[in-house]
């Protein structure tokens, strides 16, 4: 049977791509096929190595050229993309060659505290100082306008009074860990039934 081939994006840390890679290792139907960063430190890049899953860092340039993202897609043949912790916007070719295949997690429940320059921990600050009593994380569709695609799923976590940005930031990693995984596999399947 032909396997679903996902690429998976990463700027930083790298714990939902390696999520990701651990969930789709020996995966009937769906394997990792490519990892992709714009930061020769991003800490998904040995563990993929070490999982003999293809990678390549893009310098800012090449990601935003409009041909150099698409092109290595292409040769790898794959079929969905998944921003994991990805800090660079899509270009438009890549969305438009992706229609409805391309996955991405963010930090908070859309549509608040998304858009421009949210990310990481300045969307966990912009939450507890607005004395939000509940955060979490939205699973989505990327379509033209970022933080817009239709929603995958969501998952809340409380706020509590004594959180700060930091305990907060670990609940959320809690929570992307346990649910982000097992989402994409089931649009994934949604999309292949
Ligand atoms: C995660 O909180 C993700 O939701 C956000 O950026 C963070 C990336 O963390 N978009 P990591 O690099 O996957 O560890």
């Amino acid at each position: 049977m032909k396997h679903t081939r996902i690429a998976i994006l990463a700027s930083g840390i790298g714990s939902n791509a390696l999520a990701l890679m651990n969930h789709f290792d020996g995966h009937p139907t769906i394997r990792t096929s490519l990892l992709v960063s714009n930061k020769e430190t991003c800490g998904a890049l040995l563990p993929a190595s070490k999982k003999n899953i293809a990678s390549e860092v893009l310098s800012n340039a090449e990601i935003e050229d409009n041909q150099t993202l698409l092109m290595l897609l292409k040769q790898h043949s794959i079929d969905i993309v998944v921003l994991a912790g990805f800090l660079r916007r899509i270009p438009i070719s890549v969305v438009q060659a992706f229609p409805d295949r391309i996955i991405n997690i963010h930090p908070s429940i859309l549509p608040e505290f998304g858009g421009k320059g949210m990310y990481g921990a300045r969307v966990h600050h912009a939450v507890i100082e607005a004395h939000k009593k509940s955060s979490g994380i939205t699973i989505h569709v990327v379509n033209e306008n970022y933080d817009e695609g239709h929603y995958i799923a969501q998952f809340f976590v409380p706020v509590r009074a004594n959180d700060d940005a930091s305990s907060l930031g670990h609940k959320i990693r809690t929570l992307e860990q346990r649910y982000f995984p097992t989402v994409v596999e089931g649009y994934i399947n949604s999309l292949t039934d």
